[in-house]
């Protein structure tokens, strides 16, 4: 016999049992999106190598060591979609969508790639529920899509702490990165050897460290919060008021580091305590320079994404709550199918979730898989058309179809 296949490592199969509870999460994501102004929006699952490399930034671990890059037969590289923020600039541009009205609000569901060591929440499949706001630089963005994902994430029953802080535009980053190499450079010999070799291309990277010695130093390292000009401390200050407003809570975290490199101002992180190491269940932020970095004409953008599958580990929520009748239609002889058959059409048709006997089981054998699938009710078909209520057990003879989708559907 040939060897066992499996599905490849860091991937998955969603089974039925699960396939439920991400249907729930996707539609309630859908609902709660749609009624803020993000309409449905899809890019493919792959893309030119260089929208990643000019978007994503070639410093960050995305794009220096987790890509799924490969050639196609015309000898173009092409990367599995690590992100999706990358992909819906590069859509914005190229369908000129500059010139609708503004703000484009897009949402996105799917599936994205990144070739990252394996472990509990973290896979080189994912799934990920985004949303994206182009065109505006108005606060009440920021603040919407913070509130609008962590409204999601309650919905879902998961619990978690926002995270939030400022990043300022490009000139003032620059400056500030200058200024904290130099620093950087002056207690070099505390530093692991990771962040040194980091000290040029991604200085910020530092704050993530959780070598004691570089911890130590950066405790006392300048803080990009206290360089903020003018303008962009008046928009966080904006985003905390609305935020305020409505009663979010968040700790201001100005060592806040986002694993890509093309985020402005606002950025943010939500994190779930019951996750462990891989805590971050969706994070965001503004990205007012990355439209232009990849072609287009100059365009605020402000957006989130949500690992799907770490939200269904985080949440302590039984989806069962359907509250739809379940019926299930007895076959008590083989001949009476075409009559089950029939009535679970009716069910069916008139809002019933109906299943029926369809694997010759005994009528004992019937009556535990009726039970399996949480059934509400048992249609007994034969000379007499019988409906059982599970709870409570009461049986009772019902004269025609009508009588009986009145029984089970109450
Ligand atoms: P990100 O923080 O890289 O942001 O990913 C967002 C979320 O995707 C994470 O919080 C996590 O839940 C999930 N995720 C990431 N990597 C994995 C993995 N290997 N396995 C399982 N889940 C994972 C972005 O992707 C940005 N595009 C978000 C954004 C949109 N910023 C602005 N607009």
């Amino acid at each position: 016999m040939a060897g066992k296949l499996q599905a490849p490592r860091g991937t998955f199969d969603v089974l039925p049992a699960d396939g439920e509870r991400r249907q729930l999460l996707r539609e309630n994501a859908d609902d709660l999106l749609g009624r803020a102004g993000y309409g449905p929006f899809e890019t493919p699952a792959f893309e030119d190598t260089e929208v990643f490399a000019r978007g994503v930034g070639q410093s960050t671990d995305i794009v220096s060591k987790e890509m799924f890059t490969f050639e196609d037969k015309g000898g173009r590289s092409l990367t599995l979609r690590p992100e999706g923020t990358a992909g819906a600039c590069r859509a914005y541009v190229e369908h000129g969508m500059h010139k609708l009205s503004q703000p484009v609000k897009l949402r996105y569901w799917g599936p994205f790639f990144r070739h990252e060591a394996p472990q509990a929440g973290r896979y080189r499949q994912f799934n990920q529920v985004g949303a994206e706001a182009l065109g505006s630089d108005d606060p009440t963005l920021d603040a919407e899509l913070i509130l609008l994902l962590a409204e999601l994430l309650e919905d879902s029953g998961v619990e978690s702490r926002l995270k939030l802080s400022s990043l300022g535009n490009a000139e003032t980053r620059a400056s500030y990165g200058e200024e904290l190499r130099t620093f950087l450079r002056a207690r070099e010999g505390e530093l692991s050897e990771e962040v040194r070799a980091r000290v040029d291309a991604n200085p910020l990277r530092a704050f993530d460290a959780d070598h004691p010695g570089t911890r130590a130093v950066m405790a006392e390292a300048p803080l990009l919060i206290d360089r903020l000009d003018a303008a962009d401390a008046e928009h966080f200050a904006e985003v905390r008021g609305l935020l305020d407003d409505a009663e979010q809570e968040y700790d201001l975290d100005p060592t806040l580091v986002r694993g890509l490199d093309y985020y402005t101002r606002t950025v943010f992180e939500f994190d779930s305590p019951s996750l462990g190491a891989q805590s971050g269940v969706g994070g965001g932020g503004r990205y007012d320079g990355l439209v232009e970095q990849l072609g287009g004409p100059p365009t605020p953008g402000v957006g989130w994404a949500a690992g799907i599958e770490r939200i269904l580990l985080a949440s302590d929520e039984d989806p069962d709550d359907l509250e739809l009748p379940v019926a299930f239609v007895a076959v008590p002889r083989p001949e009476l199918r075409r009559m089950a058959f029939g009535i679970v059409r009716a069910l069916r048709d008139s809002g019933a979730r109906a299943e029926m006997e369809q694997a010759g089981r005994s009528m004992k054998g019937q009556l535990k898989q009726a039970n399996r699938i949480g059934a509400t009710h048992v249609v007994i078909v034969g000379d007499e058309l019988e409906v059982k209520e599970m709870e409570g057990g009461e049986q009772r003879v019902v004269a025609d179809e009508q009588e009986l989708l009145e029984a089970v559907l109450g």
